[in-house]
């Protein structure tokens, strides 16, 4: 038997081993094929949750990676790169929103009918739903590994199974949330990957702090509905990058969703503190200093959107920094999009405008789109995705 290099973060360094016998194949080019959107039971508003002891969907038996082939995550220094050590004394801004996330009760599916918002859910739902198809690779010659960081309640699981993904792991700040994620994906039938779930205050440690040190790195980062969170300060901002920089392979994605700073600033331009409408609202308690987000952090506002968040503290991400501050960590641009383009782009694709249509994203003449009031607040939004690149690191 041929010995064979390994990278062992333990010790930052390769070390020869024998291979220990493969536990599965890579799956084939054809076993990572897209489902399409109908063809699962469950509706895309409707999604459940799950563990990792649970046997996987019999349709696709899932494929565990073969770690030694991997690389491992790179290591993460126990002080960030800035140099400020990983923070320890408790922020009121994450306990705010801990309290806030894990306080809202998990209504269930059948309650979730009844939502004022329940066009505006659906549609967040399906922009979520063409960002994942989008940036998830058809096919792959490993096992398909996603972080989803600020996992929530385990909204997007359903959304990652239709994307074929193998391993899924969760973080979140909230501790509620994360074990209502971890029992609705207990709950999901015939489900194609293994999932786990741990908390994490992703802006203030280290994943390195939960996860198993040999665990693959990722295929994908997603960030949904997140990052406006670590805005608040610089050193947060970075932490968060470092964890997504350091937790992907090369040529993985960073995706996510954001509140979109251009119409942020139009309004603060306008002279306007506070806006909004029956649904959602946005108020800043002063304007801005310079007339502009200089520097970059700490531009608070307060958020409120029907039966969903009440008045928490969110931060301005200025794209144009946060793409500056993403390069420094090796992640490039490739898509930035509001949500109402990705609408526009996407709505008769034979899969994703189906999927419209299924998710009731629909007025009552069957046209599809969301209008008045909700169409405002989707238009809030903007949808990220970034590529990590790099050297690629060769074993001895
Ligand atoms: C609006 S919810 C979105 C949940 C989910 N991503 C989705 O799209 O349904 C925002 C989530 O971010 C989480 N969050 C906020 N700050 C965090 C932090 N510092 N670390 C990890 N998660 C955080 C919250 O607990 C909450 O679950």
């Amino acid at each position: 038997m041929i010995p064979q290099t390994m990278y062992d973060p333990a010790r930052d360094c390769f070390t020869s081993s024998s291979p220990p016998k493969p536990q599965a194949q890579s799956p084939s080019k054809n076993s990572r094929k897209r489902r399409l959107p109908g063809t699962n039971r469950d509706s895309e508003e409707e999604e459940i949750g799950n563990v990792p002891s649970r046997s996987p969907s019999p349709h696709r038996p899932l494929k565990r990676p073969n770690i030694r082939k991997e690389r491992a995550l790179d290591p993460l220094p126990a002080e960030s790169s800035h140099g400020e050590p990983a923070a320890k004394k408790p922020c009121v801004g994450v306990d705010v929103v801990k309290k806030h996330y894990n306080d809202r009760r998990e209504i269930g599916r059948s309650a979730r009918k009844y939502s004022p918002i329940i066009k505006l859910r659906a549609f967040n739902n399906w922009i979520k739903s063409c960002l994942i198809q989008k940036f998830t690779p058809y096919t792959s010659d490993h096992p398909l590994v996603v972080l989803d960081m600020g996992c929530g309640k385990g909204g997007d699981l359903l959304k990652w199974d239709k994307a074929r993904i193998n391993i899924y792991v969760g973080v979140d700040v909230a501790d509620v949330s994360v074990s209502q994620a971890r029992n609705r994906y207990r709950d999901m039938k015939r489900v194609g990957f293994e999932a786990s779930f741990y908390v994490l205050d992703c802006f203030r440690r280290s994943l390195r702090d939960v996860l198993p040190r040999d665990h693959p790195p990722f295929d994908i980062v997603s960030m949904q509905f997140c990052m406006h969170y670590a805005f608040e300060s610089e050193r947060q901002a970075r932490t968060l990058l470092e964890n997504v920089t350091r937790g992907l392979r090369l040529g993985g994605k960073f995706i996510g969703t954001i509140p979109n700073s251009e119409i942020i600033e139009s309004h603060l331009k306008e002279g306007e503190l506070k806006w909004g409408n029956q649904f959602y609202r946005v108020e800043f308690e002063k304007p801005l200093p310079n007339g502009c987000f200089r520097p970059p952090f700490g531009h608070r506002y307060s958020f409120f959107l029907q039966d969903a968040v009440e008045d928490v503290p969110e931060y301005v991400v200025p794209f144009g920094a946060f793409r500056s501050l993403a390069e420094e960590y090796n992640l490039e641009l490739l898509y930035r999009k509001p949500f109402m383009d990705i609408f526009q782009e996407e709505k008769q694709d034979r899969e994703l405008g189906y999927l419209l249509d299924r998710m009731g994203v629909v007025d009552q003449d069957g046209r599809r789109g969301i209008q008045g009031d909700e169409r405002e607040c989707a238009a809030f939004y903007l949808a990220f995705a970034f590529e990590k690149r790099g050297v690629r690191l060769q074993a001895l």
